[in-house]
């Protein structure tokens, strides 16, 4: 079996419904069930025996070596996070504990299950870490993509915090010899994205009749990958990614987040229209994000020339989809948009100036 940390976030919940949907090997869930895990997004494995969730934090040393003696999983995939950038920016200390010390944490008890596993199941096991395309920092625009040799230029405390945790995983390998793999990936977007970040924000706000808020002038770049994409990379990797590398995982998909705006509301204005007028009019520039990076893009050669990954779907396919997730499943986002997820907007929102988009 494996051992998944972080199911119960956007990313590690579509990874544990795919996973189980095309093998029947099981998983062990860690998830702390932060304000970002939700058990919801695991309802169909409600009643699979293959699913195994257990509450709890990965800073735990004792619980996490307490499962590894219990289910010897032969590979641990960590994607437990604290993930938002803007929320690292108005309270940095959870990413340290969780990003830092919580890596730290799974690759201490990891390092000591490992140490005492028979030779072939040693040389089988993995400690495959899901990072971010964050850490390389930010690119100008005729600027090359970041490649897997790309220096570390984190900007932010979520970036710092995840670069922090690269290296340590890095150190395991070339240290103690632990067999890692560590995936450094673009911007997802997809089903049960919680609506903090840009893409559901923007959908929920324009269903709710709310601004729809761009930070600054709305040229900051991002490289879309649809979820199911980052997914199948990942187990990709773990299938045959070579112990110590990292892979660049990104969609080929450089947008501006006004032009990702844009088409959000072209496609809710087709598919929910508005009694009157588009969801285009909702759109306000607001005060931007303090060290905001202006633009990623990941250079995906080396996954595909190694190990054959390459997105399924385009931005076209996967955000109509994405929207069309949204449309259907309204009582998803209004169970997430709790007590905490109301406080957030406020902490995030108030305090920016903002104005309407020039022209609307
Ligand atoms: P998310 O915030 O949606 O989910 C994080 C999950 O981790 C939640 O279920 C939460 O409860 C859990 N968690 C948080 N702290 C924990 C702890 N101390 N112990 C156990 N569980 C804990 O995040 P996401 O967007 O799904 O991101 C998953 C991973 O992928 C993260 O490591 C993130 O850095 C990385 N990543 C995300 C993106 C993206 O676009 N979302 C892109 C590249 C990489
Ligand atoms: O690049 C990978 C990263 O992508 C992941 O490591 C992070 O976990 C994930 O949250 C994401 O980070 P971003 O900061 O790029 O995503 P977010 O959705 O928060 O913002 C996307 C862009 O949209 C960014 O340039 C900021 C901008 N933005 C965001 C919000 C929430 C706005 O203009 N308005 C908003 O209200």
């Amino acid at each position: 079996m494996i051992l998944v940390t972080g199911g119960a976030g956007f990313i590690g919940s579509n990874f544990v419904l795919g996973w189980l949907a095309q093998s029947d090997e099981p998983v062990i869930n860690l998830d702390k069930l932060t304000y970002a895990g939700n058990l919801g997004n695991l309802q169909a494995l409600a009643d699979d025996p293959r699913h195994v969730f257990v509450k709890g934090d990965i800073c735990d040393e004792k619980l996490v070596a307490g499962l590894l003696a219990q289910y010897k999983p032969r590979a641990i995939l960590n994607f437990a996070a604290e993930s938002h950038v803007d929320r690292s920016i108005h309270g940095p200390r959870d990413f340290v504990i969780t990003n830092v010390n919580g890596t730290f944490a799974l690759l201490e008890a990891t390092r000591a299950y490992w140490a005492d596993l028979a030779d072939a199941d040693k040389a089988a096991f993995r400690f495959l870490h899901v990072s971010t395309d964050e850490v390389y920092g930010t690119l100008g625009a005729e600027d090359a993509p970041f490649t897997e040799t790309t220096a570390y230029a984190p900007n932010s405390p979520y970036s710092a915090s995840k670069a922090a945790s690269d290296h340590l995983v890095r150190a395991y390998y070339h240290t103690y010899g632990l067999p890692t793999l560590t995936t450094n990936c673009s911007n997802n977007y997809g089903p049960y994205h919680f609506p903090e970040k840009l893409i559901p924000l923007i959908i929920a706000n324009a269903r709710q009749g709310k601004p729809l808020p761009i930070y600054g002038d709305g040229q900051q770049v991002r490289d879309w990958l649809y979820v199911s994409d980052h997914c199948a990379a990942i187990r990709r990797v773990l299938e045959a990614g070579r112990p110590g590398e990292t892979y660049n995982v990104g969609g080929w998909n450089e947008m501006a987040n006004l032009d990702v705006v844009r088409i959000l509301c072209g496609i809710l204005d087709e598919l929910a229209p508005k009694a009157a007028g588009s969801y285009v009019d909702q759109i306000v520039h607001v005060a931007d994000r303090p060290g905001h990076d202006r633009r990623y893009a990941i250079d995906a050669r080396k996954i595909e020339r190694e190990l054959g990954w390459k997105p399924v779907e385009t931005f076209e396919t996967g955000i109509r989809k994405t929207v069309e997730w949204y449309l259907e499943h309204d009582a998803w986002v209004r169970d997430v948009q709790s007590g905490d997820y109301l406080r957030w907007l406020d902490t995030n929102y108030s305090n920016r100036d903002s104005q309407p988009e020039p022209g609307q």
